[in-house]
């Protein structure tokens, strides 16, 4: 099966109140890692590639890669662009065979990020491709752009409906007090789920994606930071949460922060426990499979993806 675009993904995650795990991609081992859990789950999936890994990997490898994933599961797969901040990044990434795109103009006025937003769908959309924006403002690190914490803006259920009939864009990611990172609040863990319900009773059936959806797992901390690592009150968006917004209008899932805690985790404690290896394949492969028993918990027990292809 080729690489597929999500529209129909998300009209049967909106239907079925649950939603599509899209994982961020730098390397072969967290591809091999994710893919296999999705295949074991029989879930759909979406692979997606920021700026920051695009300049990591070369655009040209995680393609391929990606490329070799489709080849060997028969999975549907999207290839996505995460966070892409100008209509050129979009252009690009469309042109080399993605098959969704983000564009993320969210910094600038609502007149500017209609227009920017406009012009992605319009050249997107005339090659089949789909695109995500995004409406309000997450705290944390979007791609190379930090937005502090007195930044960040819930979105305003009231735009909504104006962005996205003027732009035709095909998801929305919205702020409801997520952030992206390993430090996603400093007290109690809390959503806006009233801004989601307003924009769900505003555009029915419209998928709704959420960023900076990582749970950041106690177990990875605590042994993150007992082989050496330094994450102190590092904190996500509890599982049962996100359950939830599963089962309202959000169809997309955004989750990088845990598969890089899990990778971090294993090879911290895999260092300590053998100093005296030194091949990657044994420590990579431990790191791989930690993404896929990760990405597996992530599809069966909180997307609710499993069985769904
Ligand atoms: O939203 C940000 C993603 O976690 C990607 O992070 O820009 O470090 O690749 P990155
Ligand atoms: P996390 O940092 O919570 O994993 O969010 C990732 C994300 O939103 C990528 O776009
Ligand atoms: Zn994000």
């Amino acid at each position: 099966m080729p690489l597929v675009t999500s529209t129909e993904m998300f009209k049967k995650a909106y239907q079925g109140g649950y939603a599509i795990g899209a994982f961020n991609v730098n390397n072969m081992e967290t591809i091999q890692g994710i893919v296999e859990a999705a295949k074991e789950e029989k879930s759909p999936v979406i692979l997606q590639v920021s700026a920051g890994a695009r300049k990591y990997a070369n655009p040209v490898y995680l393609k391929k890669l990606v490329e070799a994933a489709v080849e060997t599961t028969d999975l549907p797969i999207v290839l996505h662009l995460d966070h892409g901040d100008s209509f050129e990044i979009c252009k690009d990434c469309i042109d080399m065979g993605f098959t969704s795109v983000m564009i993320d103009a969210s910094s600038h006025s609502l007149e500017e990020n209609i227009k920017i937003t406009k012009n992605v769908v319009d050249y997107a959309h005339d090659r089949g491709v789909v695109v995500e924006a995004e409406l309000g403002r997450l705290a944390g690190i979007e791609d190379d752009v930090k937005v502090h914490a007195d930044d960040a803006q819930y979105t305003d259920p009231a735009e909504v409906y104006e962005f996205v009939s003027r732009t035709n864009v095909d998801s929305l990611a919205i702020a409801i007090g997520t952030s992206h990172g390993a430090f996603k609040f400093k007290g109690e863990a809390k959503l806006r789920f009233d801004i989601l319900e307003k924009i769900g009773k505003l555009l029915p059936n419209f998928p709704i994606v959420l960023h900076g959806a990582s749970s950041v797992p106690q177990n990875l901390v605590e042994v993150i930071n007992k082989y050496g690592g330094n994450m102190p009150g590092a904190k996500g968006v509890p599982e049962d949460m996100l359950r939830k917004a599963a089962s309202m209008a959000v169809c997309k899932i955004n989750i990088d922060s845990d598969i890089r805690m899990a990778i971090t985790a294993t090879i911290r404690k895999y260092f300590s426990e053998n100093p005296s290896h030194f091949d990657p394949r044994q420590y990579l492969g431990p790191a791989r499979l930690a993404v896929k028993e990760i990405v597996a918990h992530k599809i069966r027990n909180v997307l609710g993806s499993s069985n769904q292809i």
